[in-house]
């Protein structure tokens, strides 16, 4: 952890992700006691605001929730500081760093050893590197404690992200660097590893033998609008699918680690991430959204979108094949879109046909780990039907967190991955290594995508709809089985 006192460096304070996520994260850490006392948080963007409308504008997505709360903000706006400056100018750059000067010797923090500067950069991929020279030229404190965050996008394909590492690396050490996936701060993310290897009667069941079919599944009720200028450069496969949920296969996927270490677990990471074959063309599922007849539009009507005709996936379902003792020829399935009729994020792991079953039209077991909303694991399994008959029936064993745990308030991911940050521990970052591995299984397809000569089929599905009607076929020719299953609802699915 860190020893005395912190200086939060928010680049790109006026933004969207700032303001959405970085500051309720900061603000949720410092109620509840987590940023260390002497902390201080400095907001750093080119538009000129007063201290005030910093204020305003980086508070304005706290909720609070009580009198307790609504004295907290106060406190947290005063251990706030705005700097406006330009990303690419020296001049900048060290006025930003005489007020932090400025700042720690109020702070009484004389010797170097006592300042520890994390900067945040929630910053677009354009100004990345500039902002990265002039922190490393003239905000950096050769003797202390820098940390640099930084955010998606990381490059496009495995070139543009080597070159964007290179110019990163050749500025920070990589135990200095810390890249967000959001989606690893996730409660039930960060319970994967728990689940598998804290229960021996999953250890034992987790593999080809057993398991015929995994599918991660990413759905969301909103289109893109007003996005639609940075989504159509990237459209979902870079947007969700390469880091979020690659890195959930991962975690499914991966050998137990050495120990929970960070780099123990990074380290199997990027091996089985090395085993997974490139995507081919016939292994993936591309759609877009099209208008419905209650009026929303489709993606092509968005005003922000500039080329409208594009033929940027806003959907896509790819089967992913490990090639490894354990998982060799078991289909791991990706789904993710926009516009889709729920909200869901979930992993579902399919088990084989019982052998030799006594029992005629018995379901598959299914495992579920509901990552959103309403976190939860069940398990699809078969039993008796209660009473005089003999029947099997599917029911579930269900642990859903909001019954389970009632008083439970889960973090938002941000607040977790910043503590970490706090707390050195990289265990749910992203490792350059990491980055190149996953980027190799995406960068053939996108390409392929991306060259108007090749014209890749793309389907189209209407907003708010299951998603194309092609799916069906597709997850069933991956193994998917829902045969036997008629019957079953899980009880909690409209509690959702
Ligand atoms: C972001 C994507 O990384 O993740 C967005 O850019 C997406 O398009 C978001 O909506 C989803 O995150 P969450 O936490 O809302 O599931």
């Amino acid at each position: 952890e860190l020893n005395g006192a912190v200086t939060i460096v928010v680049l790109g304070a006026s933004g969207d992700l700032a303001k959405k996520k970085t500051y309720p994260a900061l603000f949720g850490l410092f109620k509840n006691g987590f940023l260390p006392s002497n902390t201080h948080i400095v907001g750093y963007a080119r538009s000129k605001m007063s201290q005030e409308e910093y204020l305003d504008r980086v508070t304005q997505y706290i909720k609070l929730q009580n009198d307790e709360d609504k004295a907290k903000l106060q406190q947290f706006k005063n251990i706030n500081t705005y700097q406006s400056g330009q990303y690419d100018q020296a001049e900048s750059w060290i006025q930003l760093n005489n007020l932090l000067e400025a700042n720690e010797m109020e702070r009484h923090l004389g010797s170097p050893k006592d300042k520890n500067r994390v900067f945040y950069m929630a910053l677009p991929p354009s100004v990345f590197i500039p902002v990265a020279q002039g922190i490393k030229q003239h905000v950096y404190h050769a003797e202390g404690i820098n940390r640099l965050v930084v955010e998606k996008p990381f490059g496009r394909d495995t070139e543009s992200s080597n070159e964007l590492g290179d110019a990163l690396g050749a500025l920070f050490k990589e135990e200095d660097i810390y890249r967000i996936d959001h989606y690893l701060g996730k409660e039930m993310v960060k319970n994967v590893m728990n689940l598998r290897f804290a229960n021996i009667f999953f250890a034992h069941a987790w593999d080809r033998q057993f398991i015929d079919t995994v599918q991660i599944t990413f759905k969301e009720p909103f289109g893109t609008e007003g996005r639609g200028g940075y989504f159509d450069d990237f459209g979902i496969i870079r947007d969700v699918m390469q880091n979020h949920l690659l890195q959930v296969l991962t975690l499914i996927a991966m050998e137990r680690p050495i120990s929970t270490d960070s780099e123990a677990i990074r380290d199997e990471k990027v091996k089985v991430l090395k085993c997974i074959q490139p995507i081919k063309m016939n292994d993936a599922l591309l759609g877009q959204y099209v208008s419905n007849q209650e009026g929303k539009p489709g993606y092509l009507d968005d005003d922000s979108l500039k080329n409208k005709a594009s033929q940027t996936p806003t959907f896509a379902a790819l089967a992913l094949f490990i090639e490894n003792e354990r998982w060799e020829g078991v289909p791991f399935v990706l789904k993710a879109g926009k516009a889709l009729n729920e909200a869901k994020v979930e992993v579902r792991i399919q088990f084989k046909n019982v052998p030799g079953n006594l029992y005629d039209d018995t379901a598959r077991n299914e495992l579920v780990i509901r990552i959103q909303p309403k976190e939860s694991v069940y398990m699809k399994f078969n039993s008796k039907q209660p009473g005089l008959s003999y029947q099997t029936i599917q029911t579930d064993l269900d642990l859903s967190y909001h019954d389970r745990y009632t008083d439970l308030a889960i973090p938002d991911a941000y607040e977790s991955l910043i503590l970490d940050v706090l707390r050195n521990d990289h265990s749910n970052f992203v490792r350059d290594d990491e980055l190149e591995a996953s980027w190799k299984i995406f960068t053939p397809l996108l390409h392929a995508i991306d060259d108007p000569k090749q014209k890749l089929p793309l389907v189209t599905y209407p907003y708010g709809s299951r998603g194309p009607q092609e799916l069906n076929e597709f997850i069933e020719k991956f193994g998917y089985d829902r045969s036997n299953t008629t019957s079953y609802a899980w009880p909690r699915q409209s509690m959702a």
